[in-house]
């Protein structure tokens, strides 16, 4: 695992929207696989700025999100499609944008077809993680396995905690996502991981050099070859 200290969110923002757009320079048709929360955001807001300058092009990039609600409606403000739309979509020109689909009839033909659609893509080239504070990545929630491939998940208490601050009331936070899986995950070429804030620093350096165990999904990314976490000095202060 490569290991990148910033001072601060806004730098760690500026790096990893650094390396997005190199991967896409060096492969112009790279397949993305992207992530939501309140992490990621100031990545996206970064790429936005080079795409309005001309610094990177995204006419031939297909992007895959990890996971989304479910059920929940597209047009939602709560869904993680209307927040890739709102945070970074709308604004640049990404060729083939495909997320979970939160309204599909049924869960478990929508897994399938989702991990079907990543495998049909050829596969992620670099993928953006954010982590929980209970170790999740996507909605691979602790659990006593690792779930391999995209699937249904019940989100876990501290999950719906978590995101509570995103909803009008903790009740409102729907109980159920799909999720790519673990092996989902793995399958990219590149993953990226972002981490910042005091509340992260312990489940980081779990993550980093504790125990690999699917009580915390991160930790299987010491297994990963191509794994560079950034995180800002509150984020990393245990490391
Ligand atoms: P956050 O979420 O970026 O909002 O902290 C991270 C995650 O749950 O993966």
């Amino acid at each position: 695992m490569k290991i990148i200290k910033e001072a601060n969110y806004e730098a760690l923002s500026k790096k990893s929207a650094e390396i997005i757009r190199a991967q896409v320079s060096e492969n112009p048709a790279s397949v993305l696989g992207l992530a939501t929360g309140s992490t990621p955001t100031g990545t996206y807001e970064e790429l936005v700025r080079m795409y309005k300058q001309g610094a990177v092009d995204f006419a031939k990039v297909s992007a895959f999100n990890l996971d989304e609600y479910f059920p929940i409606k597209k047009s939602s403000d709560q869904s993680y499609d209307y927040f890739m739309k709102q945070q970074f979509f709308r604004h640049v020109n990404v060729a083939k944008t495909f997320i979970p689909n939160g309204e599909a009839p049924d869960y478990a033909a929508e897994c399938e077809n989702y991990e079907k659609q990543v495998a049909e893509s050829g596969g992620i080239d670099l993928q953006l993680l954010g982590i929980g504070n209970n170790g999740h990545i996507g909605f691979n929630e602790p659990n006593d396995y690792f779930p391999a491939a995209t699937h249904y998940v019940m989100l876990d208490e501290s999950t719906i905690k978590a995101n509570a601050r995103f909803f009008a009331n903790e009740s409102d936070v729907p109980r159920h996502a799909i999720t790519m899986g673990i092996r989902t995950i793995f399958k990219a070429k590149k993953i990226l991981l972002l981490a910042s804030g005091a509340g992260k620093a312990e489940i980081v350096k779990q993550m980093v050099s504790g125990k690999i165990t699917p009580q915390n999904p991160s930790s299987i990314l010491q297994l990963h070859p191509d794994v560079t976490i950034i995180v800002d000095n509150d984020a990393g202060r245990l490391l």
